[in-house]
């Protein structure tokens, strides 16, 4: 099955703390939102990961903001079941390619859009989603190209995603909306899982 239709929200993730990895995870498990992208934004991004592979086997997690292939190789090894990029370069898309697990990489224009069809990819990240032009541009993508779905990121939040699930080439869409900074600190895991049930409800 495909990254896309495995929930209608993928949960960014920025952990500083590796020790609120598991407890994280089993939150967004229970309110319903079962997929989960870590972000390589922190050094305790790669520890995140394993422990979340080791410990939560019913969450599939993957590495977000992955932008060299070391981060590839790195996030491979740690667990990662997924890799996202905020933008693709040749040299990464081919590294994705070759990783061996489900990738999304990024695109914000038609051109880049079509490189990556070239290349056999239909199922990207749009991303940065609000600013590049969010619902009406992904809606005039739906028109030349019309077998390409998308996961939209950047600007996205609980009211604005139905516009974009509500898409035909939208399969989920993806944010940090459902993980404040705030409740992190205060490991309060309960808002958390308040934050995934809501957002599990829009699929
Ligand atoms: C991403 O990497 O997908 C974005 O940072 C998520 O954007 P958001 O913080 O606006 O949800």
């Amino acid at each position: 099955m495909s990254l896309l239709d495995l929930a209608p929200v993928i949960p960014v993730v920025v952990i500083d703390d590796a020790e609120t990895a598991v407890p994280l995870a089993r939150a967004l498990v229970a309110g319903g939102l079962p997929v989960i992208e870590v972000t390589l934004r922190t050094p305790a991004a790669r520890d995140a990961i394993a422990r979340i592979t080791d410990e939560v086997p019913e969450a599939t997690v993957g590495a977000g903001t992955v932008r060299t292939t070391e981060d590839i190789a790195a996030s491979v090894a740690a667990g990662a079941k997924f890799l996202v990029s905020p933008g693709t370069t040749l040299s990464l898309v081919e590294a994705m390619d070759a990783s061996g697990v489900a990738y999304l990489p990024g695109a914000a224009t038609v051109s880049e859009v079509m490189a990556l069809v070239e290349r056999g990819i239909k199922e990207l990240k749009f991303f940065p989603a609000e600013a590049a032009g969010g619902v009406p541009y992904l809606k005039s993508l739906a028109g030349p190209l019309p077998d390409v779905r998308f996961c939209p990121t950047g600007g996205i939040r609980v009211n604005t995603a139905p516009d974009y699930l509500a898409l035909p080439n939208v399969g989920c869409v993806g944010g940090t909306w459902l993980t404040p900074a705030d409740a992190l600190a205060a490991r309060d895991w309960s808002r958390i899982e308040k934050l995934a049930a809501e957002a599990a409800a829009l699929g």
